[in-house]
């Protein structure tokens, strides 16, 4: 076996899942696409996923521009920091990542290491492209947004998205709204986000263009216990967290009720989307044996985030790739925007009980107040009803005037108020995962070579709910009315939802190569024996075993093995 990259991505180029962008006028590198095959199968990994955040959470889906206005993204502050460390090689031109020179020769988060550090590092190590020894040569930020402008001329800058998750931050008005003002509550955007990556060598792990799928999880910030989170109490998984970084140790694995009683994980929430994230990752393909999840280190984690886990996935060519990162974001992203936008960005949380409070109120005495201040009086009035009393008087700005108005003018009153609830600033626990990175991976650990009768068998062991085609059709032979037949098996399956694929070309055998090893789960051979007593045959991808079937069973037989209700094993006599 070659090297696991090479033989997957020769496969996804050979059969339609993935091929390099535009490739007649020389393809640019981290643009990618997915063919035939590829679209389908990448479809299916994000309705799984809309199975897992829509309709178990009930985080409901929006879809926002992929283009947004420079506001947007100065409020979140992109604009400002989201920037990666470079070089231009002083040999060959070429612009290269800094931090990842140092980590490709042994320097752990190297991104954490300022501009100053990093050039020290990198100086005696090789350029990844022309291989001379760097030497000293300045590090520079470079800002990965992609910058266009909307509408003629240049007035007005826009970015294209570098995630989906800020359309869902400047929707949150609406969004409470629509779940009627109470928390908790969750949207997700599933689509394409844009990074100017400097170096994209990483083939389809590192795009210029891919899609994430985000989940933005509105919560009290008091409130991190998920109403579910018995559904994931004994989960297990493997953590890795600073400690254990720190010691150079192996991951534990641990429930997440022992993770969050031992103060691993911050809290609920981030252990929760942690064992839902390792479920949908294992069910769409992933192995199990082949994620953990890394905690942030606290130089690595944004200064706002109370707590980050990294879903790690290991490929036998790129090692340990972040696919998933798991955040509680506090209020850092709602606070920007309300500073920004001036809108409220809060939630109104009513107590149980309605509170007494005893505050103190200004009452300006009109009688003196009107003739010494005459027009103004009236704002003065109002600005004294939300002002603090001080000993002698106050300050109060009207029309950004300065005044200060001596206590003789007003009387303060203590009253009893009526409070009935906060206005909170909802925190936000945030699951970003990148859908392109969960697809190769599920290419590269469902691939499989294996030799039968002395030749190689190439099957993708996608899981039956993943696979693009779902069943093929094969007639023993063109004619007797075989053909027939098996044109009449795939109507019926594809009236009921099933991706059919029907071949007549070549040996039966060739035809269940071709289709092992695009992954489809089942195949259904219709023979001279299906004229007699209308069975067929159904074949089972993995063990190659097979089973009769009548043809009126087919429909149901197939649906259950698809959604996995039933086991090919069962069936075997
Ligand atoms: P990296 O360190 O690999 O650049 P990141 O820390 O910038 O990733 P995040 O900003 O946390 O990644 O983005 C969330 C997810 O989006 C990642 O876990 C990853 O799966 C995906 N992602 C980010 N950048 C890319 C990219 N250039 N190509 C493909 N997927 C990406
Ligand atoms: N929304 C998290 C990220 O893309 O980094």
């Amino acid at each position: 076996m070659g090297d696991i990259y090479d033989n997957v991505m020769e496969l996804a180029r050979r059969r339609g899942f993935v091929w390099p962008s535009a490739e007649v006028y020389g393809a640019v590198a981290g643009f990618i696409d997915y063919g035939p095959l590829g679209a389908m199968m990448k479809r299916r990994v994000e309705n799984l996923w809309r199975e897992f955040y829509i309709i178990r959470e009930g985080y409901y889906e929006i879809e926002c521009p992929t283009v947004g206005t420079e506001a947007i993204y100065v409020a979140s502050g992109h604009v400002k920091g989201f920037a990666d460390k470079m070089i231009q090689c002083p040999h060959c031109g070429e612009y290269a990542r800094a931090d990842h020179i140092a980590e490709a020769h042994g320097t752990e988060n190297a991104a954490t290491l300022s501009k100053e550090s990093l050039a020290r590092v990198i100086q005696d190590l090789p350029c990844p492209a022309c291989e001379e020894q760097i030497g000293f040569t300045e590090v520079f930020e470079f800002n990965l947004m992609f910058e266009t402008t909307i509408g003629p001329g240049s007035q007005r800058k826009g970015y294209l998205r570098p995630e989906t998750a800020q359309g869902i931050f400047t929707d949150f008005a609406r969004l409470l709204r629509f779940y009627r003002n109470k928390l908790p509550f969750g949207a997700v955007q599933i689509g394409k986000s844009y990074r100017n990556e400097i170096s994209p060598r990483q083939g389809v792990i590192r795009l210029r263009e891919f899609s994430q799928a985000e989940a933005e999880i509105f919560v009290h910030p008091d409130e991190k216990e998920h109403p579910a989170f018995g559904a994931y109490a004994d989960y297990r998984v493997p953590l890795l967290g600073i400690e254990q970084q720190e010691k150079g140790q192996d991951p534990v694995v641990a429930t997440m009720r022992e993770a969050v009683d031992a103060g691993l994980v911050a809290n609920e929430y981030v252990a929760y989307y942690v064992a839902l994230t390792h479920d949908f990752m294992a069910r769409s393909g992933v192995d199990p044996a082949k994620m953990r999840f890394r905690q942030h280190l606290p130089d690595e984690r944004a200064h706002y985030a109370e707590d980050c886990w990294d879903a790690e996935i290991h490929s036998g060519r790129f090692g340990w790739v972040e696919t998933v990162g798991i955040a509680d974001r506090t209020d850092y992203d709602l606070r920007a925007h309300a500073g920004h936008s001036g809108d409220s960005f809060t939630v109104f949380v009513p107590y149980d009980e309605v509170r007494y409070e005893t505050r103190t109120r200004i009452v300006p005495d009109m009688g003196v107040l009107g003739p010494k201040y005459r027009g103004t009086a009236k704002a003065i009035a109002d600005a004294l009803a939300a002002a603090d009393p001080g000993e002698d008087g106050v300050e109060v700005t009207v029309d950004g005037e300065r005044i200060f108005i001596p206590a003789d003018t007003y009387e303060v009153r203590e009253e009893e108020v009526e409070v009935r609830g906060d206005e909170v600033m909802p925190h936000v626990i945030e699951p970003s995962y990148g859908i392109d990175r969960i697809f190769y991976s599920i290419l590269e650990h469902t691939y499989d070579e294996e030799i039968v009768d002395g030749e190689v068998r190439r099957v993708l062991r996608l899981p039956p709910g993943i696979a693009p085609v779902q069943v093929a059709v094969f007639p023993l032979m063109t004619r007797d009315g075989l053909d027939a037949i098996a044109r009449d098996i795939v109507q019926t399956l594809s009236g009921r939802g099933v991706l059919t694929q029907y071949d007549d070309n070549g040996a039966i055998g060739r035809r269940y190569r071709r289709q092992d090893e695009i992954g489809t789960p089942f195949a259904v051979t219709v023979d001279y024996e299906t004229k007699d007593d209308r069975t067929v045959t159904v074949r089972d991808r993995d063990t190659m075993q097979q089973i009769r079937c009548g043809i009126d069973d087919l429909p149901v037989l197939l649906a259950s093995l698809l959604d996995g209700s039933v086991e090919f094993s069962a069936l075997v006599q």
